[in-house]
């Protein structure tokens, strides 16, 4: 056999040696839904358990923000940012509302509720800061916790006031100063009434979809630009973590970051390009802040081609109580150098969710959970739910996924709590209102709140381990 086909076939052998450990070593949790006991849960007494929501997406009144002025532009073919040319407008009116929430919630049997401060309402101007929007989140917080529901706040859910985008936003270290000043003055509001705080909701899904996939405000296509933006928002919340132990208003202060954890795996299990792709999108997007925490260690690719960005905060180590996790589903990596964004596509052989972008999936909460748990400080589920209009898979991916979290737990991971996106029907970003997320259904004309069917597989779980009955 001559030397060119023995080295032919020693570098297929080393090649399928590869594919044959990578697929060996990244195996997915799952389960078989159809012979799965998913009525065998448990949870801990002291589990907190909400709903979760966005101001920008409930509240109604956002005339003065980064999203406010993008629902009004256009892209490069002339059309409309949003779908359907959706305004956010009154929303589904909760900045009015919130007292009848708050019954929902109750009736759902929670016990806690995330929400965001709307900064560009709380400093509509530079270190300008409007004290009846102060005092209507003093007021949603007292009524929250008259009755017995834990406010969990975060502070930046991807809406900013215009000014600061104007700026350029987190573009700019030196406009850190403007958030913290934001943070200041809430903390020291409500600080002592408040112990849960989430300084930042999925910043690694503001800046791919901000500054590299360009569908967020300010809509830029740039790689080292969102990566520049990354780390100024995670020195942000270094910062932010260290001023509020420092103001030391509450002595149980807990201070967290939320991440969205998509999984990414290969399109094509035998091709090592796809491989390649899974490895460098879970970099970027989960890693890259995951290793942040861990180690202090900035380190951001510039995707497809760039040196990365780099830099050390040692105090990142310790600036989270807790991880927030979003979880949604998880994504194939069809790897394609030139278009990077147009790599991440829908596992095919799974039903597809009503938004589309990816598929029904709630086994992937587990390794979500488990790719978090390496940072070794609590974990709440911050977010987790499906958008389905017509109400047929709400009720087995709640059940699933709190099967799927109740095995975590069993298994030792330390999950502290779960919130369910979403309580209502609200403003879906770019796919406006057509999204379905709430577990009450909004009649957008009326406000009219309605349990949706599928919702009550949450309730039931819900009351079964808060040992509530049904209050009115
Ligand atoms: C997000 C946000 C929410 C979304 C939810 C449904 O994860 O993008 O936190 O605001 O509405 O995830 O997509």
């Amino acid at each position: 056999m001559n030397r060119f086909l023995k080295l032919i076939i020693y570098l297929l052998s080393l090649y399928f040696l590869c594919i044959f450990i990578l697929n060996v070593s990244f195996q997915n949790t799952t389960w078989n839904w159809e012979t799965t006991n998913t009525d065998n849960i448990a949870y801990p007494d002291d589990f907190l358990w909400g709903t979760a929501t966005a101001a920008h997406q409930v509240e109604g009144g956002h005339t003065n923000n980064n999203w406010f002025w993008w629902e009004s532009q256009k892209d490069e073919h002339g059309q409309n940012r949003i779908l359907n040319n959706d305004k956010s407008g009154i929303a589904v009116d909760q900045w009015n509302r919130y007292p009848e929430d708050i019954k929902l919630m109750k009736e759902l049997g929670t016990n806690s509720y995330r929400f965001s401060l709307s900064w560009s309402k709380i400093m509509p101007q530079p270190m300008v800061f409007d004290t009846i929007a102060l005092q209507h989140y003093s007021d949603l917080i007292d009524s929250l916790l008259n009755n017995n529901i834990e406010p969990n706040i975060t502070l930046h859910h991807f809406e900013e006031p215009l000014w600061f985008m104007e700026i350029g936003g987190f573009e700019k270290e030196e406009n850190i100063n403007y958030f913290l000043s934001f943070s200041e003055k809430v903390m020291k509001t409500y600080g002592k009434k408040v112990t849960y705080w989430t300084t930042f909701n999925e910043p690694n899904v503001f800046i791919n979809e901000g500054y590299y996939a360009g569908y967020f405000p300010p809509g830029k296509k740039d790689a080292r630009t969102a990566g520049t933006v990354l780390g100024n928002i995670l020195k942000a919340h270094v910062k932010t973590y260290q001023m509020a132990k420092q103001l030391n208003y509450n002595s149980d202060l807990k201070i967290g970051i939320v991440m969205s954890i998509f999984l990414f795996e290969p399109s094509n299990r035998i091709n090592l390009i796809d491989w390649i792709g899974t490895y460098l999108a879970d970099d970027a997007f989960n890693k890259t802040i995951l290793r942040f925490l861990e180690t202090g260690a900035y380190r951001y690719l510039v995707l497809p081609y760039g040196q990365p960005i780099k830099f050390l905060d040692e105090n990142a180590t310790k600036s989270i109580d807790f991880i927030g996790v979003n979880y949604y589903s998880h994504l194939a990596v069809n790897m394609n150098p030139l278009n990077p964004v147009e790599s991440l596509q829908p596992v095919k052989g799974e039903e597809l969710a009503e938004m589309g972008r990816y598929t029904i999936y709630p086994d992937g909460i587990y390794d979500a959970i488990k790719m978090t748990s390496k940072l070794k400080v609590p974990i709440y589920i911050t977010e987790n739910g499906i958008g389905d209009s017509k109400d047929i898979h709400r009720g087995p991916f709640i059940k699933r996924s709190l099967f799927a979290i109740s095995e975590a737990i069993k298994n030792g991971y330390d999950i502290r709590g779960f919130y369910y996106w979403s309580l209502l029907d609200n403003f879906e970003w770019c796919l406006g209102y057509s999204q379905k997320f709430g577990l009450y259904e909004v009649n957008l004309e009326t406000q009219e709140r309605t349990l949706r069917e599928g919702s009550k597989e949450f309730q039931n779980t819900v009351l079964r381990f808060s040992n509530k009955k049904i209050q009115n």
